[in-house]
């Protein structure tokens, strides 16, 4: 079943006189709960296609359908308020904010909606569990490990209990070991929560924990993988 469909999706930035185009009339179906990851060289449009998926950025052409919506005709505030009830994000520096604690960061996205305070601490909790963090939630950022920080970010990312998870480069700032739980821990998420999830990846041992793997060049989606250059 098709949850995520892109039709002649383009993106195309305009700097001075000078058009610049990291997306362009890109087809793309992703199916509901799969894993999909996306290779591709720096600068090939992987960040900017995330985005729109995400509902962060808005398409200049083309369709994209996530579920039953079309995002390319929500306006700015309506985009926003899909994403904060459809979308998790993880990003490669876990943008975690440093003042709270890893349990009041992952409370975050909840304040924006309305469920008691009870409601509030059961999720947070069952999320912070999920992500095998629970033991550090009264830990500030900065007294976490990065593979830590990375599973208070994808908690974060759960809480809400969104459709659809995106990375981009969720395992690009840690050691193989911090690597390979992060990637385990997406894994399950597909497969045993039944999340779409869609990963930005320049590690090719990643991949292996996707169900596919597809590669961008240049704003288009490309057979062969190019040679990857970062
Ligand atoms: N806001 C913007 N304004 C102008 N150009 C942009 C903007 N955002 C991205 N671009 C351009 O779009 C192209 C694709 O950028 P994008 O961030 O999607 O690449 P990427 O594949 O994620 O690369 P990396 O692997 O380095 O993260 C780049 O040439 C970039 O300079
Ligand atoms: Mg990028």
């Amino acid at each position: 079943m098709t949850f995520i469909r892109c039709r002649n999706l383009t993106k195309t930035y305009r700097k001075g006189d000078m058009l610049i185009t990291p997306l362009e009339r890109l087809d793309l179906d992703v199916a509901r709960g799969e894993f999909l990851a996306l290779m591709g060289p720096s600068g090939s449009g992987k960040t900017t296609l995330l985005n729109l998926i995400a509902g962060i950025d808005r398409p200049t052409g083309g369709s994209l359908h996530v579920g039953e919506v079309d995002l390319s005709t929500l306006s700015r505030t309506r985009l926003a308020d899909w994403r904060a009830h459809n979308v998790g994000y993880v990003f490669q520096l876990y943008h975690l904010v440093p003042v709270l604690t890893a349990y009041e960061n992952v409370e975050l996205p909840l304040l924006l909606q309305p469920i008691s305070r009870r409601e509030r601490h059961t999720r947070v909790a069952a999320a912070l569990e999920l992500a095998n963090i629970a033991d550090r939630h009264d830990h500030y950022p900065r007294q976490l490990s990065g593979g830590q920080e990375q599973r208070v970010a994808i908690a974060r990312a759960l809480v809400a209990d969104p459709q659809l998870i995106v990375a981009d480069e969720p395992t690009g700032d840690l050691d193989r070991d911090s690597a390979a739980a992060i990637m385990s821990l997406l894994t399950r998420l597909s497969g045993d929560l039944g999340k779409t999830l869609i990963m930005v990846t320049h590690d090719p041992g990643s991949t292996r924990y996707a169900s596919r793997t597809l590669h961008l060049d240049k704003g288009r989606l490309v057979d062969s993988p190019m040679q990857e250059a970062h």
